[in-house]
C-alpha cells in the first residue's frame, strides 16, 4: 500500500516529512516508477494522470486544490473516491483575499490608484459599512470562513446556495427562485461557487442586470463562470462600479485583454488562495486515518453534483 504524491517537489518534501512522522507504515513516493502500479492506493494530484487505470488498487484521488472541476470525473474509475482539498491554510488565504477585495471596493481603492497616477488629490463619496450589502454566491467551507471574517466590519451579509442552508447572522437564499431576490439586495457580490454545468457562464449579463445599480463583483470562483464581455459592458455602462477578478478563462489572459488595463477592474493571477503544504498534509493524513477507520473522507466529491 503506497501513497503517491504527484505534485511539485517543494511541497512534496513537506508532505513526506509529515507522512514519515504521522503515517510511518505508509510508504510515500514522488516518483511513481519506483513502485509496481498495483501498490498505489492513494494519489494526491492536481488533475487525473492520463494512465490512471493502470493503478488497479487505487482507492482515493486527493485533489491538491479546493476545486475539482479540472478532473474529468467521468474518466475516473467509479470505485475510486475523489476528495477535494479542505484545509485551514486555503480558508485563511481566502479570508484575506476576499477581505482585501471587499474593502478595496468599499473604499474605492482602484479609483484612488488611478487618481494617484494622475497626481489628483480628491476625496470620493464613501458609504457606511451598514449600507454596503455583501452577497456571497456559495455557502461551502470557504464561503463560511469568509463570512466569519467579514462579520466584524458590520456589512449586512447575505448568501445564496443551491440547496437550503442556514448561517447565523446571514440572510440565506437558495435555489433558482432565491437567486433574483438575493441579487436585488447585493451591493458587493462575491462568487465562491464551484465550477459545474449549472455555474458555467453564470456571471453574465442577466445576472449583472439583476444587481442594483452601482454594485461590484469579487470573483474567486472559477474563470469559466464569468462572461468577460458582459462584465466589461456592465462596468462601462456604469451599471456596475467595479470588479476584483482573480480567476479567468483562459489563464493567463492574453496581453491585449481589456481586464489588464481597465480603470475599474483589479486583476490578480489566480492567487487568492493556494494550498498550504503544512496544513494540507495534516488534512490528507487525517483523511487517510478516517478512511482506514471506515469513515468517509472530509471533502468527498459527490460526482453527480460535481463538487
Ligand atoms: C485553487 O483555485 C484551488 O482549487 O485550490
Amino acid at each position: 500500500m503506497v501513497f503517491w504524491f504527484n505534485s511539485d517537489r517543494e511541497r512534496g518534501r513537506v508532505f513526506a516529512e509529515a507522512f514519515a512522522r504521522e503515517l510511518p507504515d505508509l510508504p510515500f513516493v514522488m516518483d511513481v516508477s519506483e513502485r509496481h502500479p498495483d501498490e498505489i492506493r492513494y494519489v494526491l494530484t492536481w488533475t487525473a494522470p492520463a494512465d490512471l487505470h493502470r493503478f488497479r488498487n487505487l482507492e482515493i484521488v486527493f485533489s491538491i486544490g479546493a476545486g475539482v472541476d479540472q478532473f474529468k470525473t467521468e474518466t475516473l474509475p467509479s470505485n475510486v473516491m475523489l476528495v477535494r482539498m479542505v484545509e485551514d491554510g486555503i480558508a485563511r488565504m481566502m479570508q484575506e483575499y476576499v477581505t482585501l477585495a471587499v474593502l478595496a471596493l468599499h473604499r474605492n481603492l482602484k479609483a484612488y490608484i488611478v487618481q494617484q497616477a494622475a497626481a489628483t488629490w480628491r476625496s470620493l463619496p464613501v458609504r457606511q459599512a451598514a449600507q454596503q450589502r455583501i452577497g456571497i454566491l456559495g455557502l461551502g467551507m470557504l464561503a463560511q470562513a469568509v463570512i466569519d471574517r467579514l462579520k466584524p466590519f458590520g456589512f449586512p451579509l447575505a448568501a445564496w446556495s443551491r440547496s437550503e442552508r442556514r448561517v447565523d447572522g446571514v440572510d440565506c437564499y437558495h435555489g433558482s427562485d432565491g437567486l433574483t431576490p438575493f441579487l436585488a439586495q447585493t451591493d458587493i457580490l462575491i462568487c465562491l461557487l464551484p465550477l459545474t454545468r449549472e455555474t458555467q457562464g453564470l456571471l453574465g449579463g442577466a445576472l449583472f442586470a439583476a444587481l442594483p445599480a452601482g454594485a461590484a463583483l469579487v470573483h474567486v470562483g472559477r474563470g469559466a463562470q464569468l462572461d468577460h464581455d458582459a462584465l466589461i459592458a456592465a462596468v462601462d455602462e456604469g451599471h456596475l462600479s467595479g470588479a476584483v477578478i482573480d480567476v479567468t478563462e483562459p489563464e493567463p489572459l492574453p496581453p491585449e485583454h481589456a481586464f489588464w488595463r481597465h480603470p475599474k477592474i483589479i486583476l490578480t493571477p489566480h492567487i487568492a488562495s493556494v494550498t498550504q503544504p503544512e496544513t494540507a498534509a495534516t488534512a490528507v493524513i487525517d483523511n487517510i486515518q478516517r478512511h482506514r477507520a471506515g469513515l468517509k473522507p472530509i471533502g468527498l466529491v459527490d460526482r453527480s453534483r460535481g463538487y
